[in-house]
């Protein structure tokens, strides 16, 4: 008796110095600091829910750029998101999906997610982590189903582990799926233009162009495109004619409201000199062709914002051609190279 159970305690205790050396530990998996720029609000995203960590930040980022989260291998978040424009499709009006699929809109750039309470151009998404379920499943964009993708993730090692290092659960699941792409993409803070370093007193100045041009925006742009966001995340009809090919009547199709037909998310100007075409659809290619638009080409409508109807019964934004390009002098200060060139985000 005594015997064997001597024998039975070697036994284990051999099986457990062999475990120990085929076992991989699991890296220490550190936080990563999510630093709020000091001119900008709070965050609307709970980072203590999802907190970005090391290796859920490398799979989100991983993830971001595969193809494998599209039917055709091909299509993934980055083909559409390019870091160079500010994470829009560059050249793109509307976005090409799987197949050279067309979408319907424009894509959005991809910045200070963290900040904004809904998403896409009509407000359809209440949630950062539930965004990605769109172009996923949509058969324009990426045509692709969870349990596909999870199939595909548990054949590759380097899924199997990272999964394992980012998540308590350590499993691969739609949940974790979600939660690794928000970890990538909710980091992605532009806040490093000449504007910023000019808001907080890092030594940077307006030229006079430029400064005439911020006076000139704060006056007719800034009600809509509002703070350090350059947006007040409303929804408002800015006066574009209803386009032909697409029909797109914005926030109505989210809420079924009458006055919500025509309005599209007020959306940021940082990084505008980079993310065209411009609105929705993508209609104009450059910034002279939008404010031309804001003084001449504005579109009357049941709908139409009250801040572009005159007292005299005129339209629009009354701007010479020396303030339009006054004002562009300005936009172009809300370029962030730092952020279309930071390594974090860039997928070699
Ligand atoms: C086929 C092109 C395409 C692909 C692929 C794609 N997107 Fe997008 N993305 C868009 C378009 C277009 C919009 C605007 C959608 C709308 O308004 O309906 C958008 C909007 C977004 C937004 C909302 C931004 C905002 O300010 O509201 C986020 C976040 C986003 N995409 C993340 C992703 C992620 C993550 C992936 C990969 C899972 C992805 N996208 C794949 C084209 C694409
Ligand atoms: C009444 C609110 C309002 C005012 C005032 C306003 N905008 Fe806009 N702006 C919007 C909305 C809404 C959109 C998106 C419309 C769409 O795509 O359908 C937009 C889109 C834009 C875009 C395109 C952004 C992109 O990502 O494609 C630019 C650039 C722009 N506005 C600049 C300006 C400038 C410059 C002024 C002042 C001369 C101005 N806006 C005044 C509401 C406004």
């Amino acid at each position: 008796m005594k015997v064997f159970l001597y024998i039975g305690m070697i036994f284990i205790g051999t099986a457990c110095s062999s475990d120990k050396d085929q076992y991989t530990p699991i890296p220490e998996n550190p936080k990563l600091t999510f630093d709020i720029p000091s001119n900008f609000p709070k965050p609307t995203y709970d980072i203590s829910k999802n907190p970005p960590t090391e290796k859920g930040f490398e799979l989100g980022k991983k993830l971001f750029f595969d193809g494998k989260l599209a039917s055709d291998g091909v299509v993934s978040c980055g083909f559409c998101h390019i870091q160079d424009f500010a994470f829009t499709h560059h050249t793109h009006i509307v976005s090409h999906g799987v197949d050279g699929a067309l979408g319907t809109r424009n894509a959005q750039p991809l910045h200070n997610l963290a900040f904004m309470k809904e998403f896409t151009w009509d407000g359809a998404v209440a949630h950062l982590d539930l965004q990605p379920i769109v172009p996923i499943t949509a058969e324009v964009e990426m045509n692709e189903t969870f349990s596909n993708i999870i199939k595909k993730l548990e054949k590759e090692p380097t899924y199997v582990q990272l999964f394992s290092e980012a998540f308590k659960d350590q499993k691969i699941n739609t949940d974790n799926i979600l939660k690794a792409l928000s970890q990538f993409v909710v980091m992605m803070i532009s806040s490093n233009s000449k504007y910023d370093k000019i808001e907080r007193n890092e030594g940077s100045v307006f030229t006079e162009e430029e400064a005439l041009g911020f006076d000139l925006f704060k006056n007719k742009c800034a009600s809509c495109h509002q703070g350090t966001l350059f947006t007040d995340q409303s929804y408002r009809n800015n006066g574009l004619p209803l386009d032909t090919i697409y029909n797109d009547k914005g926030r109505i199709r989210v809420t079924g409201l009458d006055e919500d037909r025509l309005k599209f998310k007020v959306p940021t100007l940082r990084n505008i000199e980079l993310t065209f075409p411009y609105m929705h659809d993508g209609r104009f290619k450059t910034l002279e062709n939008v404010l031309d638009h804001y003084s001449d080409g504005i579109k009357d409508s049941e709908t139409l914002d009250p801040i572009f109807k005159k007292e005299n019964g005129t339209l629009g934004i009354p701007m010479t051609p020396l303030e339009k390009q006054q004002i562009i002098a300005f936009l172009k200060t809300l370029t962030d190279d730092d952020f279309i060139t930071d390594d974090r985000f860039s997928e070699f």
